[in-house]
């Protein structure tokens, strides 16, 4: 069984004072998510690496690139700010395997993601070298979007393929979508409204973790 992994995404945290907003999460995050926009490959433009470089929290930092063509500067960038896992798109790499083999040159662990319509066969290829694979269950771009079920199928297929392999899910991820996930397969849950728009994150966590166990 891969281990379960809570992945609070920044994206509905107040940015203002995200130290603060990170510190209180930190108990029971396995993961704090960054997602990184280029108003590109996504409309909007967030953070970028020098934002990431002034975290202070030990928990390790889940970097969601959603960057057309990543090039070996820009993720250097993140690794030297302390990354460690980053996480690109098939979708906009004209060669993943270039991107991911950079990443894990530098020692830091390496991911490849897919959008909904996004087959996994186009991913198969990578599967014996990345550490992690993150399947979309929202169009990337935005917090607070409603969970898209009908990708299930390719985390069913993926968890088969892969029965060790953490298989991340990102987008409308709470407590009811966590659950319809983890039996599908998924072992890494991102949420960013359900635990950063609750007013007690810790028990927002709590009600996503209690989900999973009362399996
Ligand atoms: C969407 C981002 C997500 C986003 C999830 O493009 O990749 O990480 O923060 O937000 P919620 O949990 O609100 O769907
Ligand atoms: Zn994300």
């Amino acid at each position: 069984m891969t281990k379960i992994k809570i992945a609070p995404s920044i994206l509905s945290a107040d940015l203002s004072k995200i130290n603060e907003e990170i510190k209180e999460v930190e108990k029971y995050a396995d993961l704090i998510h960054f997602d990184i926009m280029d108003g590109i490959f996504v409309q909007p433009v967030t953070v970028d690496s020098n934002f990431v470089s002034k975290i202070k929290t030990k928990v390790p930092l889940d970097v969601h690139l959603m960057v057309h063509e990543p090039s070996d500067s820009y993720i250097k960038g993140f690794i030297d700010a302390g990354a460690y896992s980053i996480t690109i798109h098939e979708e906009t790499c004209r060669d993943p395997s270039k991107q991911i083999n950079f990443i894990k040159k530098n020692n830091v662990r390496a991911a490849i993601s897919i959008k909904p319509k996004t087959s996994l066969e186009k991913i198969k290829k990578y599967l014996d070298i990345v550490d992690m694979v993150l399947i979309m269950t929202v169009e990337p771009g935005y917090a607070g979007q409603k969970f898209i079920s009908s990708v299930m199928p390719k985390v069913r297929e993926l968890r088969k393929l892969k029965p060790k392999l953490d298989i991340e899910v990102d987008g409308g991820i709470n407590p009811y979508t966590a659950l319809i996930a983890f039996e599908a397969g998924a072992n890494v849950f991102v949420a960013g409204t359900s635990i950063f728009r609750q007013k007690d994150r810790i028990v927002a966590i709590k009600e996503i973790l209690n989900s999973l166990k009362m399996k």
